[in-house]
């Protein structure tokens, strides 16, 4: 099967997927519709391309708080990559070192800090966090990634509590056995996958208490309005990800191309601002650009590209993205 655009790797996976985890990949919260307005947004935006602009030499590297990236595409986390490969993480982590695009990677991953750092040396790679309610965990966590050269510190700030993820209660959704989340063995305890020691505590002055635990930049993953993008750049963070989780957490909110924009507004170049959630084309990721996010990061089309072939099916995805960008800018203009 020629695997030509995203899509094709999302068939590939619903099909060759055990179902438990194709659903798990899949799921949103409640009804879906936050999942599937990500996707609707770009729908509905149209171009106002320019012509005869010389479009034979393009450059469409960026840079992210400083560090060269191959294209503005980046890979968000997700937790549970074993379910999709069975290197999980570690491809992730050579694909993304191999495309020259960072990772994110995630708390609840299926490999070591360790063991993905030394699967790719010298590969650009943010750490997600949630923060749990022993902080001496979280601080760990913090200060592992930081030693081991991850670049940043993701924190996620959607997931108070799990959202309700149907079809995942009706499978009894939980990691097989020989998978564990080893960054947090023993510290921690899943339950149904719910996170039972996650801190719904979490305020905005506990971006302080990051700050006093490691010298990383600070990214806020999770925000969606202009007064939270206003309150995260008065924290200090160096970055903002526009983000809903995919649609995972709260249904009914917007799609996130939608709500780039209030947040790009008043921002206003202070901080960096990304955005994830719906990117399936290379014309979406220069939508989301043209409306001023810095990068864009995939969550479950990298999962596909796993799910196809590991690091050399997520590699694939991330070329046919990145061609698929480069012709879209081109005749754009
Ligand atoms: C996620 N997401 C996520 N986010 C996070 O901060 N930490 C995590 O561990 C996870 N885990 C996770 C698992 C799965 C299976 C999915 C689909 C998503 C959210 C993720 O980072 C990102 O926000 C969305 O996936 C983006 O939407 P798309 O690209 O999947 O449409």
């Amino acid at each position: 099967m020629a695997m030509v655009c995203l899509s094709d790797f999302e068939a590939h996976a619903k099909k060759h997927l055990p179902k438990i985890a194709w659903d798990f990949f899949a799921a949103g919260a409640d009804d879906c519709i936050t999942r599937d307005e990500n996707i609707l947004a770009y729908k509905r935006i149209r171009f106002r391309p320019r012509m005869l602009r010389d479009v034979s030499l393009m450059d469409v590297r960026t840079k992210l708080l400083g560090t060269e990236i191959s294209f503005p595409v980046g890979i968000a986390p997700t937790g549970f990559h074993q379910l999709a490969w069975p290197d999980g993480e570690q491809s992730t982590a050579r694909a993304a070192k191999v495309m020259n695009v960072c990772y994110i990677a995630s708390t609840y991953s299926t490999c070591t800090l360790e063991e993905i750092s030394t699967a790719a040396p010298g590969g650009l790679r943010w750490f997600q966090l949630y923060i749990h309610r022993n902080r001496a965990v979280s601080q760990q966590l913090v200060q592992r990634a930081e030693a081991l050269g991850f670049q940043g510190l993701v924190l996620t700030a959607d997931l108070p509590y799990t959202g309700k993820r149907r079809d995942d209660i009706r499978n009894g959704f939980r990691l097989p056995p020989h998978m564990k989340l080893k960054n947090l063995e023993g510290a921690f305890e899943v339950c149904k996958n719910e996170p039972i020691l996650l801190d719904p505590s979490v305020t905005w002055n506990d971006i302080y208490w990051l700050r006093s635990l490691t010298h990383l930049p600070i990214i806020i993953k999770g925000i969606l309005t202009k007064e939270d993008a206003e309150l995260a750049v008065r924290h200090g963070v160096q970055g903002i990800i526009v983000s809903n989780h995919g649609g995972r957490q709260l249904d009914g909110g917007p799609a996130t191309i939608d709500a780039l924009v209030e947040v790009v507004e008043v921002v206003k170049d202070r901080v960096e601002v990304y955005l994830d959630g719906g990117i399936r084309k290379g014309s979406d990721v220069l939508k989301a650009l043209a409306l001023g996010a810095k990068c864009v990061f995939i969550g479950r089309p990298a999962l596909w590209g796993l799910a196809y072939k590991g690091e050399e099916g997520l590699q694939e995805v991330l070329r046919i993205l990145q061609a698929e960008f480069r012709l879209s800018m081109a005749l754009a203009g």
